[in-house]
């Protein structure tokens, strides 16, 4: 059964979302690459390549969670300065831990933090990305007028999102594999079985493609990429900040 977060108040939803975060932090990173079958990698890479440094030099990871998006930017543009942001102090220990532990310590910065309340001045950013962040966050479009405003015009924001399927048959095997299969695999190595269950949900509740371009250019973006990865499982969104 699937639980209807739009019922949840934004409120309430943000603070289970922070719970749920805090309490799988030490798990993340490994039922991660386990139930997106390395999946996760691949799809990481592809976003990292849709991104364009011109002047600033600086790209802003929202929801960094354990930073994996942020440490792949730094190595594939090693001239990039990344700043990592969660709101969830736990997941962003973990990305600190994992960037002590780098050799050559890429130019990465992690700080806790809303998504919707950026702490950072207009156009700072040639880049913003959000990687498995967005459907975790009530007030979306918020989130995405708060990346446009932190980047300058004609840069990019990408989103990274798994999304529902458009195939009827494969949503059903989709479908049955995130409410149980997921939660059950989850609750071998975790005790959270409930965080796991809230993420299949969230998945299956995200809005369709179609009304997702339709929130990116309602925050000021001209969408240049909406590519589909892996049969449809994940999104990738590459926005243009208009102006
Ligand atoms: C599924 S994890 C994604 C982490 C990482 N980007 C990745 O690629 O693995 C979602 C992250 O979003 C964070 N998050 C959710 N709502 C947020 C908000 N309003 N502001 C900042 N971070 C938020 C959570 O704390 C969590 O670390």
């Amino acid at each position: 059964m699937v639980t209807d977060h739009k019922k949840i108040l934004p409120e309430k939803q943000t603070q289970m979302v922070r719970s749920i975060f805090a309490s799988i932090s030490d798990r993340y990173d490994f039922l991660n690459h386990l139930l997106s079958f390395g999946q996760d990698f691949v799809w990481r890479k592809k976003a990292v390549r849709s991104m364009h440094f011109f002047s600033t030099m600086k790209c802003l990871d929202v929801a960094t969670g354990t930073g994996d998006i942020a440490f792949a930017t730094a190595t594939a543009f090693p001239h990039v300065s990344v700043t990592g942001i969660d709101f969830s102090p736990s997941m962003i220990a973990i990305a600190n831990k994992k960037w002590s532990r780098k050799k050559n310590s890429p130019s990465v910065a992690f700080i806790t933090g809303d998504a919707t309340q950026l702490p950072f001045p207009d156009n700072s950013f040639d880049t913003a990305v959000i990687a498995f962040g967005i459907r975790n966050i009530p007030d979306r479009q918020k989130a995405l007028e708060e990346m446009v405003r932190v980047i300058l015009p004609g840069g990019r924001v990408v989103v990274l999102e798994m999304v529902s399927q458009q195939n009827r048959w494969i949503q059903m095997w989709y479908q049955w594999y995130l409410c149980h299969i997921l939660p059950t695999i989850a609750s071998f190595f975790s005790p959270h079985k409930k965080a796991y269950r809230y993420l299949g949900d969230s998945i299956l509740q995200f809005p369709s493609i179609q009304d997702f371009h339709a929130l990116m250019q309602k925050s000021g973006l001209k969408i240049i990429t909406s590519e589909s990865l892996t049969m449809g499982i994940t999104q990738l969104f590459v926005g243009q900040k208009l102006g």
